[in-house]
C-alpha cells in the first residue's frame, strides 16, 4: 500500500476537531484506537504482533522464523533483528507527524521491500513505543525506558496521571497486564540495530532549503523538573499585599529567569505546564506546580541551566515566605548515535542516491534511550514549518515518500 493511503488511515484517530491537534495519551480511548490501527495494519501484512511486557507493540517480518534468539548464540550473530518504528502517542494538541511518521514509514518500507521481491535474511520489526512523550504520566520515553531498565517497574507502577490514576491501573484497564513490567534483556539481545525515522522538529532541513532527509548525529541532554511552590491561600479582595505568601509571584520570577538564563547560556528552558491550586479567580493560590523542560548542547550546560533557575526560584520563594521543592521527573544525558551504524545508514542512502546531512537534535526519542543498549540510528524528514509539538507540524507528501524510500534502502542494506 502506498504511504499516503496508510497515512490517511491513521490520521483521524485521536484528532481534536476544534484545535486540529492530536490528544493520543497512553492507555486512553485514542491510544486504544491507535493500537487497533497498528494491529490491523500488521495483520493486513501478515506480520504477527507481540506486545512486550511494557505495552510496546512489535510487528514482525520474520520469513526464516528466527526471532528472539538467545544472547550470544550463533543464531543471533546470523539473525539479530533490525527494528524500525517510533511512537503513536502525542503531546497535548500535538502534530500528526511526531512519532506516527516513523511507524507508518516502517510499514510502508516493508511494503516497498516486498513489492521489490526482497526477503530479509534476519527478522525486521516495526515497533510502536508507548508514552514516548510522557504527556500522561510525566516520564518521557517510558516504554523504552522500562524495556531497557532505565526506569524500574516499581517506579513506573507508582506514576500517576493528573487525575490520580496510576500507570498500573491505566494499563490494566486497557487490557494489558502490568505485573510483568520491566526490562526484557532477551528481546534487546536479539536486536542488532534500531533505526527510527522521525519528522525533523526544527528548521535544520528547511532553512536554507536543501535535502529532504537528514541523519541524526546525537540528542541534546534534556529533562523535566517539577517546581512546587507552596504558599498560603487567602482572599483576593481582603488580604493585604504585605501579608500574602503568594506562590504565583516566585513562580513568575522563575519563568522570566529561565528565559534569561537560557539566553545567556545558549541553552533552552521552557515552562509549558502549570497548575495553580485551588484555582479560584478571587483567591491567592495555596500552591503553584510548574514543570520546567530544559535542554542544552552539553550535560554541563544543562546542569548549569537547571542549577541557576533553581537558585533563583529558591531565592524568590524565600522572599515571599513560600516553600519550594524541585523534583527531577525525567532526565536524559547526551546521546551520540552509533558511528558504525551511522556510516552504514549513510552508505545505504548514498548508494540509493539520497543526500542526507548529519544533524544534532534537541528533541528526545526512544532511539536515544535504546542507544545505551543496542546500536541505534535516526533519519529525519524535512519539516517546512519548523514547528513541532503543535498542529502546524508538517511534512510534504513527497518528502514522506522519500523517507520511506530511504528507510527501505537502510532496512534492505541491514537485513536483506
Ligand atoms: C519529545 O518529543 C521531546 O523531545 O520532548
Ligand atoms: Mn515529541
Ligand atoms: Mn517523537
Amino acid at each position: 500500500m502506498s504511504f499516503s493511503r496508510l497515512w490517511e488511515s491513521l490520521l483521524p484517530l485521536g484528532r481534536n476537531e476544534h484545535t486540529g491537534g492530536y490528544r493520543r495519551y497512553t492507555w486512553t480511548e485514542a491510544d486504544q484506537q491507535c493500537r487497533g490501527w497498528f494491529r490491523e495494519t500488521a495483520a493486513a501484512r501478515n506480520l504477527p504482533v507481540t506486545p512486550d511486557n511494557n505495552g510496546n507493540l512489535w510487528a514482525w517480518w520474520d520469513p526464516e522464523g528466527t526471532r528472539r534468539p538467545r544472547r550470544g548464540s550463533a543464531a543471533r550473530r546470523r539473525t539479530g533483528a533490525i527494528v524500525t518504528g517510533s511512537h503513536l502517542d502525542s503531546v497535548p494538541d500535538g502534530g500528526a507527524f511526531d512519532g506516527p511518521l516513523g511507524v507508518v514509514s516502517g510499514f510502508a518500507a516493508v511494503d516497498l521491500l516486498r513489492a521489490r521481491g526482497r526477503v530479509p535474511v534476519r527478522p525486521i520489526a516495526v515497533a510502536a513505543f508507548c508514552e514516548e512523550e510522557g504527556a500522561r504520566f510525566g516520564v518521557a520515553c517510558l516504554g523504552s525506558k522500562l524495556l531497557s531498565g532505565v526506569v524500574t517497574p516499581r517506579a513506573a507502577r507508582a506514576l500517576r496521571d493528573g487525575t490520580g490514576v496510576s500507570w498500573a491501573e491505566a494499563m490494566g484497564a486497557a487490557g494489558y497486564d502490568p505485573s510483568g513490567l520491566g526490562p526484557d534483556d532477551d528481546l534487546l539481545a536479539g536486536i542488532d540495530a534500531f533505526v527510527e525515522l522521525h519528522i525533523e522538529q526544527g528548521r535544520a532541513l528547511a532553512d536554507p532549503p536543501g535535502s529532504a532527509l537528514g541523519i541524526a548525529e546525537g540528542i541534546w541532554p534534556h529533562g523535566r523538573w517539577r517546581f512546587d511552590f507552596t504558599g498560603h491561600a487567602d482572599h483576593a479582595g481582603t488580604a493585604r499585599l504585605a501579608d500574602r505568601h503568594d506562590p504565583m509571584l516566585p513562580y513568575a520570577t522563575t519563568v522570566l529567569a529561565a528565559r534569561d538564563c537560557a539566553d545567556r547560556l545558549g541553552t533552552l528552558a521552557t515552562f509549558g505546564k502549570i497548575a495553580a491550586e485551588p484555582g479560584g479567580v478571587n483567591a491567592v493560590p495555596s500552591a503553584v506546580r510548574a514543570w520546567l523542560d530544559a535542554r542544552a548542547p552539553s550535560d554541563d550546560g544543562l546542569s548549569r541551566t537547571v542549577a541557576e533557575i533553581r537558585a533563583i526560584a529558591k531565592q524568590a520563594a524565600a522572599g515571599h515566605g513560600v516553600q519550594l521543592t524541585v523534583t527531577a521527573e525525567s532526565t536524559a544525558t547526551r546521546v551520540g548515535f552509533d558511528l558504525k551504524l551511522r556510516d552504514r545508514v549513510a552508505g545505504a542512502l548514498a548508494a540509493a542516491g539520497i543526500d542526507a546531512p548529519v544533524l544534532p537534535t534537541g528533541a528526545g526519542h526512544d532511539a536515544g534511550v535504546l542507544a545505551a543498549r543496542i546500536p541505534t540510528a535516526m533519519l529525519f524528514v524535512r519539516n517546512p514549518t519548523g514547528v513541532s509539538h503543535a498542529p502546524a507540524e508538517h511534512a510534504e507528501p513527497a518528502d514522506c515518500e522519500r523517507g520511506v524510500q530511504a528507510l527501505a534502502a537502510v532496512l534492505e542494506h541491514l537485513a536483506c
